[in-house]
């Protein structure tokens, strides 16, 4: 008899997107006047750089001539997208990244959410709280949690971001062997210090640890001391793995092209207290699951490097930046506390209730879609996250309806 992976049993019955759609959907069936703006997920609106779109179309008019034809690529990526991650998201920073320590996949999701097949059942997790929802169900699918009771899942150990910790939360006093930290933040928009990140890459050498660093987000920092990388902190070669995308810095949501970075020098460990580079394991997994990213994907995203599309990609991320500062000046006015929207596209208010009711009172009052914290985590009860991802004209009109129905 076929029988299911039971941990599947576990997750969380509802999943907070399919909700949002159904309390959208419910309202516009009742009133098919109204229209509706999403502030909700986080998609990017606008449209792919020029650059990218030029090398989109050259390459593929080279994928219809049989001189130029590719068929399947090097499943870590072609040589020329990883030496141009190296040198301009890396080695321009100062951190030393070889091309060969990169993997080109088709989406951060997939890699946060897989990389935890190279390491042991039995670990210790420690994940923020509130969090992008991949890193724990990923675990909780794999059979590293126990059941879920009260909103948490038993033996992970949640990182609280509070407003008393500036939703950055400090290194626990209790041992991990595998953290997740994402930064800039989603949902919380918060950004970590160098010395903040400094703490958890001691935090990790003096566990024998690794961190997972997320930072799909890092092309919105403005403020120069925040650092871009982990591996801006000395010693993160050592401890740390880092994911970084496409989809936000330059539109590729709907394109697909991510890369995830894992230097030799990481290890982890078996039972026989033997140590083994996590480059050799992930480049195992990768290669015998994943057959590349598409040739003219790659193409488009090598472009993102060039010096028109560091331009381009630079003035979209400066636009999403100016919906979030309306929209952080409309909330703080009307008298929330708000986080990020500064180094991040997300906007993070403090509204002090329910979050489900706020969200509610949104939907039916202002007609605007935001997501309600406590779909993030425990510590998401009594935010909403609102994302800048919409027009300028969307995003107006949105705080327009959200000061008259808040007066
Ligand atoms: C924190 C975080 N990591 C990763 C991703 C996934 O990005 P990708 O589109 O590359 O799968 C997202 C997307 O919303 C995200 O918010």
């Amino acid at each position: 008899m076929i029988r299911i992976n039971e941990n599947y049993t576990k997750l969380k019955a509802s999943y907070l997107f399919a909700d949002i759609a159904r309390r959208v959907s419910t309202y516009v069936a009742a009133h098919p006047d109204k229209s509706v703006i999403r502030l909700g997920i986080g998609d990017v609106t606008e449209p792919l750089p020029p650059a990218c779109i030029a090398a989109l179309h050259a390459a593929t008019d080279e994928m219809a001539d049989r001189a130029t034809f590719k068929g399947y690529g090097p499943e870590q990526g072609y040589t020329f997208l990883r030496e141009a991650v190296a040198r301009h998201d890396y080695a321009a920073r100062g951190c030393k990244i070889e091309p060969d320590e990169i993997f080109i996949s088709d989406g951060s999701k997939c890699d946060c959410g897989n990389i935890q097949e190279i390491f042991a059942t039995d670990i210790r997790l420690a994940i923020p709280d509130p969090v992008y929802p991949v890193y724990v169900d990923t675990n909780v699918m794999a059979g590293r949690t126990g059941m879920n009771v009260d909103g948490r899942y038993e033996g992970v150990l949640y990182l609280d971001s509070t407003p008393a910790n500036g939703y950055v939360p400090a290194v626990p006093s209790a041992p991990a062997d595998l953290i997740y930290l994402c930064f800039p933040n989603n949902p919380t928009g918060a950004v970590a210090t160098r010395e903040q990140l400094a703490a958890w890459v001691a935090y990790a050498k003096q566990n024998r640890a690794v961190i997972l660093f997320d930072s799909a987000y890092e092309s919105y920092i403005r403020d120069p001391a925040i650092p871009h990388s982990i591996y801006e902190i000395e010693g993160a070669r050592d401890v740390a793995i880092e994911f970084r995308s496409f989809s936000k810095t330059a539109g590729f949501t709907g394109t697909r092209c991510a890369y995830t970075v894992v230097p030799k020098t990481v290890l982890a460990w078996d039972g026989a207290g033997q140590a083994h580079p996590l480059h050799a394991l992930w480049n195992r997994r990768h290669t015998t699951k994943f057959n590349g990213v598409a040739y003219p994907i790659q193409k488009a995203a090598a472009a993102v490097f060039t010096e028109a599309g560091r331009s381009q990609t630079r003035a979209l991320t400066d636009f999403y930046l100016e919906n979030a500062a309306l929209i952080r000046q409309a909330m703080t006015g009307l008298g929330f506390t708000c986080a990020g929207g500064d180094n991040a596209p997300y906007i993070w208010i403090n509204v002090k209730r329910d979050s489900w009711e706020f969200f509610d009172l949104l939907l039916n009052r202002a007609q605007v879609v935001c997501t309600p914290g406590a779909g993030f985590g425990k510590c998401g009860e009594g935010h909403v996250r609102i994302s800048a991802f919409n027009s300028r004209a969307n995003v107006e009109n949105a705080l327009e309806r959200i000061a008259a129905a808040l007066q």
